[in-house]
Parts: C-alpha cells; structure tokens; sequence
C-alpha cells in the first residue's frame, strides 16, 4: 500500500516537472532572464487593467521571493519610489527594494513593514502570498481568506486614499464575506485570472482600485 502511493506521489512529481518544462511562461521567462513565470501575472494584470504604477510611488509587495514582481515594481517607480518586500524565505537583493525576511502574518512582520516605511503613505500593495498547502481543502481555504482579511487590515492601514491593491485569493468558503468587505473599502472591486496562471490552479486575483478609507462607522 505504501509502495503504491510512494509511486503515485512519485508519478504526480514526475508529470508536474513535465508540465513545468514545457510550459511557455516558464521557457518565456527564462528567456528575458525574469526570477520567475510570475512575473508575467502581475505585469498582465497592471497593463490590461490599466493600473499605472507612476514612478515616486510607494508599493508593499508581499509574498515577494523569489521576486519577479517586486524587479517589476522597481523599474516602474523608479529611484525616487520605494518598494518594500517581505517573504517569509530569504531572497537574493534586488536594486531599489527593501527586502524584509519575516511572516507577515505576525505583528512582528507588520511592525517591520511599518518600520520600513517610515510614514509614507502607500499607493499600492500587492500579495501573491498563499498559506502552506496542507491538503485539506477548508484549511488550506480558510488560511487563504486569513491571509487576506490580514491584508486588508494592513492595507487600510497604510493606504492613502484612492490607492490600490491586489492580492492573490482561493474560490470558496469564506470569499464572499471577504469580497464584500472589500467592495465596502474601495470603489471598484475585480476577479482577475491571468494568462500567466496555470488553468488547473484554483488562484486568482482580486483587484480593488481607489481606497474609500476605513471611516468611523
Ligand atoms: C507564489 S510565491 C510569490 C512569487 C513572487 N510574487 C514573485 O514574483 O517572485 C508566494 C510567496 O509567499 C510567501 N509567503 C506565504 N505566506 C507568507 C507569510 N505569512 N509571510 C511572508 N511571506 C509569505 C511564500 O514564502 C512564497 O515565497
């Protein structure tokens, strides 16, 4: 019995590596010497929504290794902008970005963002974070909406008004609350499935442009 699942978790290995070489973000981003295929959700997202990252801007960038975005992030704000990062691994530096090793998810992680900012208001922030997958489907779901309930949190924290923010999320049990809390907090709210993302994972983006503010009611 074990002998038989060793092989079938050893044929699921095989067929992801087959699927990860043949995929033409991965050759694609290989090619233009990108840290990874990520890059392409985020750079299809920003053009097609017409989300302009002007440059002077401030961006959080979380779930940042192995740092595609935030490489793309700091062409686009240029010298006089700031991107922050924070991953829970270490990265290799990356010029104009502040990488910080730490769990969001902690007060410590936050406190840390918070320190790196040091006042600045932020234009936008971005999150391709997703929870350590267990296998069970609820818990890796509700981690996935923990994830970004904290997120939220943190970006109506340090937003200005009118900023942005995009952030990486799961289809089911506690989304719809979620999305609703969103479209409370920001004026537009949209579910984005880019290009760039594999069909057979369950990610994709929400993106919630023009912050209301949180407000005293
Ligand atoms: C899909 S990867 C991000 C890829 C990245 N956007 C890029 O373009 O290179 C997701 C990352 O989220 C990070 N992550 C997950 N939970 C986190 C947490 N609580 N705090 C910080 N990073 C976290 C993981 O370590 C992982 O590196």
């Amino acid at each position: 019995m074990a002998q038989q699942s060793k092989s079938k978790a050893a044929r699921k290995t095989a067929a992801w590596y087959q699927r990860h070489a043949n995929d033409p973000h991965v050759k694609r981003a290989q090619r233009e010497g990108k840290r990874s295929r990520a890059a392409f959700k985020l750079t299809e997202i920003l053009d097609q929504q017409q989300l302009r990252v002007k440059r002077g801007s401030v961006v959080i960038d979380l779930g940042c290794a192995p740092g595609s975005w935030s490489v793309e992030l700091a062409q686009r704000v240029g010298r006089e902008g700031l991107v922050i990062g924070i991953d829970l691994l270490p990265l290799d530096p990356i010029s104009g970005v502040t990488l910080i090793q730490g769990d969001f998810n902690t007060p410590a992680g936050q406190q840390q963002l918070a320190d790196a900012l040091q006042g600045r208001a932020v234009d936008l922030v971005v999150s391709d974070m997703a929870p350590e997958m267990s296998g069970n489907k609820l818990v890796d779901q509700m981690r996935m909406i923990g994830l970004n309930e904290m997120t939220l949190a943190f970006a109506g924290q340090h937003l200005r008004l009118g900023g942005d923010l995009l952030m990486k999320t799961f289809m089911g049990e506690g989304y719809d609350q979620f999305r609703r809390q969103l479209g409370a907090t920001f004026q537009r709210v949209k579910n984005i499935k880019p290009a760039a993302s594999r069909k057979s994972s369950a990610e994709f983006f929400l993106l919630a442009r023009h912050f209301k503010g949180c407000g005293d009611d």
